[in-house]
């Protein structure tokens, strides 16, 4: 089975090329059919020498936060995705585009949810004094940052830990967590219960 994959990326891009190394070398049982942005940045340069389809939908070409998600669903779903990552993209993704992919849309947050929602999670958990953080994949729903939790990784906070260092340390843990969580959705394991997530042991 090969799952079709579309990631949604603003910025650098490490964990889109993560899975694109995981897809290539058999971890993950599905292939990269799109990488989405919505300004241009180093992931899209990433993508194109990847040889990845790419697009860049800009959201000030539409007249409305709304009309932009109605033409960014309508991409994604030309691509007739099983998984659709949100992997750095910074947006709030309107519920137009949300409701398209139910069950499908899963997002990458750098810190332990519900700790840390927002756009500067790592900052904000460092500058708290927590003393141990992480990353988080979870579903999209309509609220921020607040989907059921499909899996955490944690690492710990150093005294001499600046934003960068934290950053880089907790995306070292992404590029594991997000194949591997890619894995269990397009191999069917992730189960849902209310806002619970249950991983299904597999088949043999
Ligand atoms: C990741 O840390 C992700 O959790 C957050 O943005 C960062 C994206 O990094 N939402 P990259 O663009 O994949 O390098």
């Amino acid at each position: 089975m090969t799952g079709r994959i579309v990631v949604l990326i603003s910025g650098s891009g490490s964990n889109m090329e993560a899975l694109a190394d995981a897809c290539l070398d058999g971890r993950v049982p599905g292939a990269i059919v799109a990488v989405v942005a919505d300004r241009e940045c180093i992931g899209l340069k990433l993508a194109e020498q990847r040889e990845l389809d790419h697009l860049l939908v800009r959201p000030k070409n539409y007249e409305s936060r709304d009309a932009w998600n109605e033409v960014l669903r309508d991409e994604v779903a030309s691509r007739e995705p099983d998984l659709v990552v949100s992997a750095g993209f910074m947006r709030i993704l309107a519920p137009i585009f949300v409701d398209a992919f139910e069950g499908k849309l899963i997002n990458l947050h750098p810190s332990l949810l519900p700790s840390f929602k927002g756009a500067h999670a790592v900052r904000d958990a460092l500058e708290f004094g927590v003393k141990v953080t992480g990353s988080t994949v979870h579903f999209v729903d309509n609220d921020v940052d607040h989907g059921p939790i499909i899996m955490q990784k944690p690492t710990p906070v150093r005294d001499d830990d600046t934003e960068e260092t934290l950053h880089e340390r907790i995306k070292a843990l992404e590029h594991r967590l997000l194949p591997e969580v890619c894995t269990l959705l397009l191999e069917g394991r992730v189960e849902l219960v209310d806002r619970r997530v249950r991983i299904k042991p597999r088949e043999r």
